[in-house]
């Protein structure tokens, strides 16, 4: 791949990058996919971190991307610390499981490490991420919000060795995805794109047991 580039996204890609989001997410999670929805509606939030919005361009075509959220950590004396949340982050299906995934992680977390930050919590599949360094949250004492345990799909990375200190944190995550549960909102945009079946995938049934289970030991 020579003519590999990875670069900052401009507002020339943005319909690119709904398409390609589109196709990298559609029926693995649910039947369908809101992801390219959320790309369209995250670049308007005040959370959203364009600095950190890369796309994977080759011979002119962009085949995969990775975008960035603001996020909080909150002890238990209710000091903030501002983190950072990554997602989507898609490559191409006719390019996966070679290492593009990789290279956008690792690119946009030395971009991101020079911005200040240390610490990226993100919902995952473990799969996916245990080998860039991502731990399960338990091990970082770092519980959801919303549930008040330790998801297992809920992966930590610290940017710099060390940056969390053991203490209970709660991971409190940026409202931008919140425009996904407006589900007319999302069929009203999909319906821009060419026609596709919606179905049901094994993936789906992964994710499911991943978000909804917790470690617990
Ligand atoms: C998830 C995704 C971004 C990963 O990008 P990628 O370029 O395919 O992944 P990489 O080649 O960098 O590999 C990532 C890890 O996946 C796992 N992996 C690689 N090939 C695999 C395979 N054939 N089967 C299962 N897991 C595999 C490995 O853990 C690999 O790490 P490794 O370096 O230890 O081998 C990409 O597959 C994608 O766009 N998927 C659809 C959208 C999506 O799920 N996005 C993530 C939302 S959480």
């Amino acid at each position: 791949m020579k003519n590999l580039k990875i670069r900052l996204e401009t507002e020339n890609d943005y319909r690119a990058v709904e398409e390609l989001t589109r196709e990298a997410f559609w029926n693995v999670y649910k039947p369908g996919a809101d992801e390219h929805y959320y790309v369209h509606q995250m670049r308007k939030h005040p959370d959203f971190l364009p600095e950190l919005a890369f796309v994977l361009e080759l011979d002119g075509r962009l085949i995969g991307n990775i975008m960035y959220t603001r996020a909080w950590l909150e002890d238990e004396n209710g000091a903030r610390k501002e983190i950072l949340s990554f997602g989507p982050l898609c490559v191409a299906p006719e390019f996966q499981r070679q290492k593009l995934g990789k290279l956008l992680i690792e690119h946009s977390f030395e971009a991101a490490r020079k911005m200040g930050y240390d610490v990226n919590i993100n919902f995952g599949n473990p799969g996916n991420y245990v080998s860039r360094g991502f731990v399960s949250c338990k091990k970082k004492n770092v519980c959801c919000f919303a549930w008040g345990n330790y998801p297992t799909a809920l992966l930590v990375c610290e940017l710099v060795p060390g940056a969390l200190d053991g203490r209970r944190w709660m991971f409190l995550p940026s409202t931008a995805a919140d425009c996904c549960e407006d589900a007319a909102a999302v069929e009203a945009f999909d319906a821009g794109f060419p026609p596709r079946e919606k179905k049901w995938m094994p993936s789906q049934e992964e994710f499911y047991i991943y978000r909804n289970s917790s470690v617990v030991r």
